[in-house]
């Protein structure tokens, strides 16, 4: 398939870009565009055919749900029988917004999408490409993330390019994407609100709003024995790059200290070797044979969010085998960070 790439700056698409993807999303086409989290990968949500498109383009496991985003709040009542005071609370509170809400779903709603649950996930994303291209084409567009399915989401248009060239009709191409991770998931179609996905609103926000919530079992370690976790996404592996990546977690000189011993040894046996760092730390690895990621600085969680992906995909592009990584710090969206380089290891977490 010839996949059409328009390339567009600062959010700003033209109008015969957005009728294009609109025309392509209204004939059951796929359209890949840039929200604030990571790329989506757009279908029409009510189209059965349509979104199966998107789970053959990803590769996805046919259970795994997908995400609505829809631009107007009032939509909410098209999509769900019982849109309930927590979700106007946290509509109110976070959208335009990194947040999706789970509710029950409405007649409306294929089960297709749903991966068969009687809930559905719902998002309104403030990105404004985003936004205009869901109110010009009309219908409410199903989108995961942007990638092949087990590899780290799109926050490059590049990442985008890489993995749906040819398997999709078009590619809006921006540069714009700024948070860096999915979406935070609250699911209030149950008794207590409970984080499904950790994202950039964090738990304490959440409970600022509505008081209570919890976070759903399994979230920052690894899924206990006999425990689902209820987005069905979080039981898959995830955004694993080819090479093994050890987390080290401890005082700062002996993370260091343990990685540099690490490190030494991999690359003496003939590994390609790679340390993940923050800015702060990044001097201490040189001269190891080893590549050496900055992740941004340790005071500003948000920029390791906007980086994590890209440097898991750049390990990748460098065939790297080994990877030694420093824990990063868990306030604010660190804990959205940490749950996703956490799972990027296999849970290989070494305590020093
Ligand atoms: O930021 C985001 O949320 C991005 C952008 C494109 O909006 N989308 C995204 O979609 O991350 P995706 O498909 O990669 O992740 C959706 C997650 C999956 O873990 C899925 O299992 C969960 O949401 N999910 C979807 N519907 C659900 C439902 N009804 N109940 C529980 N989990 C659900
Ligand atoms: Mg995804």
């Amino acid at each position: 398939m010839r996949t059409v790439i328009s390339y567009i700056e600062h959010s700003k698409a033209d109008d015969e870009i957005y009728r294009q993807a609109g025309e392509i999303l209204k004939n059951k086409g796929l359209v890949a565009f840039p929200t604030e989290t990571v790329y989506g990968l757009g279908a029409d949500a009510l189209d059965s055919e349509a979104s199966a498109k998107i789970y053959a383009a990803k590769g996805r496991p046919s259970d795994n749900p997908l995400i609505v985003h829809i631009a107007d709040v009032n939509d909410l009542y098209r999509l769900s029988c019982d849109v309930n005071e927590q979700a106007l609370k946290l509509a109110e509170a976070f959208w335009p917004g990194p947040l999706t809400i789970i509710l029950k779903k409405s007649d409306i709603v294929p089960p297709s999408i749903t991966g068969g649950l009687d809930t559905v996930a719902i998002r309104m994303p403030s990105h404004p490409t985003a936004r205009e291209l869901i109110r010009r084409s009309g219908v409410f567009i199903a989108a995961p993330s942007a990638n092949i399915s087990g590899k780290p989401s799109p926050t490059r248009a590049k990442h985008v390019i890489h993995d749906m060239d040819g398997r999709i009709d078009m590619i809006i191409a921006d540069d714009t994407v700024d948070i860096g991770l999915e979406s935070t998931i609250a699911d209030v179609s149950g008794d207590v609100p409970t984080i499904l996905r950790p994202g950039f609103i964090t738990l304490e926000q959440i409970r600022g709003v509505l008081g209570n919530a919890m976070m759903d079992a399994g979230i920052m370690e690894s899924v206990p024995d006999g425990v689902t976790p209820k987005a069905p996404g979080m039981k898959y592996k995830h955004y694993a790059p080819n090479a093994k990546i050890t987390i080290i977690r401890g005082e700062q000189a002996a993370v260091a200290d343990e990685i540099i011993r690490r490190a030494k040894q991999s690359s003496e046996r003939g590994s390609r070797v790679a340390v993940m760092a923050s800015s702060e730390t990044a001097g201490l690895y040189a001269g190891l044979g080893a590549a050496v990621f900055d992740m941004g600085s340790r005071l500003d969680e948000a920029e390791e969010a906007r980086n994590l992906f890209a440097v898991l995909r750049a390990l990748d592009e460098q065939e790297i085998e080994e990877v030694y990584s420093e824990s990063f710090p868990t306030s604010g969206v660190g804990q959205a960070v940490m749950n996703r380089l956490t799972k990027a290891a296999g849970h290989m977490v070494v305590e020093v």
